[in-house]
């Protein structure tokens, strides 16, 4: 028989924007052979969706109709809207802005909950985002807000900006990681906040190994409880 999806133990990972939490989520998912749910490229392909088809981003039930029937998937590390590639433009900054004033509407944010459950899947789920363990999954077995300083946060983006060939400016980054944190944090629905029995593991002077290590030994604290 298929366990109902309530049996199926999820990892919720919260956090604020480059904290570390996508790495960190995809390498515990891949030690212990789960799921990964990457929510915040849900919020960006809805943002992309409405900037292509000319929606406003505070047009609430436009973009909230763009979410619910949001041609996209995801394989081998790519991300698809439709036929289009989209892995790199959703990654854009302007893309990153938009996403997280869609985010802000209660509308999108339940075209979006269905969504995200049905990654709920044997053996297991480890969920990245901003609500994963106050509202999406709130029966998570192991729930983690993982946190950086904004400082340490924008260092990391700084870096990999210029990896990857681009200018970057430190002290703009600062800014705007802390106008980023102050609206994902004050909005009214589903704000960036630890859940009430969440472990917060803060980053700012740990590297990715031992956070995935802290992670996992949390997990395998709560199993069998
Ligand atoms: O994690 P990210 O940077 O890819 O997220 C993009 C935006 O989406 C971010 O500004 C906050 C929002 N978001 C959210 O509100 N809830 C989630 N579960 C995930 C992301």
């Amino acid at each position: 028989m298929t366990p109902s999806p309530i049996n199926i133990p999820v990892i919720a990972i919260d956090g604020p924007s480059a904290s570390g939490k996508g790495t960190v989520a995809e390498r515990v998912a891949s030690v212990l052979g789960f799921h990964f749910l990457d929510s915040g490229a849900l919020y960006r392909l809805t943002a992309l969706s409405a900037m292509k088809h000319g929606v406003a981003l505070d047009n609430e039930a436009g973009v909230a109709a763009l979410a619910a029937a949001l041609p996209a998937t995801f394989h081998d590390g790519a991300v698809w809207l439709a036929e289009e590639n989209v892995t790199e433009a959703i990654r854009a900054e302007a893309v990153g802005e938009g996403a997280s004033k869609v985010a802000a509407l209660p509308a999108v944010r339940v075209a979006l909950l269905d969504r995200q459950r049905a990654y709920r899947q044997a053996p297991g789920l480890v969920a990245d985002g901003r609500d994963m363990g106050t509202v999406v999954f709130a029966d998570a077995v192991a729930k983690v807000f993982l946190t950086a300083s904004a400082e340490a946060r924008a260092e990391r983006r700084y870096k990999q900006l210029i990896e990857k060939g681009n200018s970057a400016n430190l002290p703009a980054l600062v800014a705007d990681m802390q106008a980023r944190d102050a609206r994902d944090t004050a909005r009214a629905v589903a704000p960036l906040k630890p859940a009430s029995d969440a472990l917060l593991i803060d980053t700012t002077n740990m590297d990715i190994d031992s956070a995935v290590q802290a992670v996992l030994a949390h997990y395998r604290s709560k199993q069998g409880n």
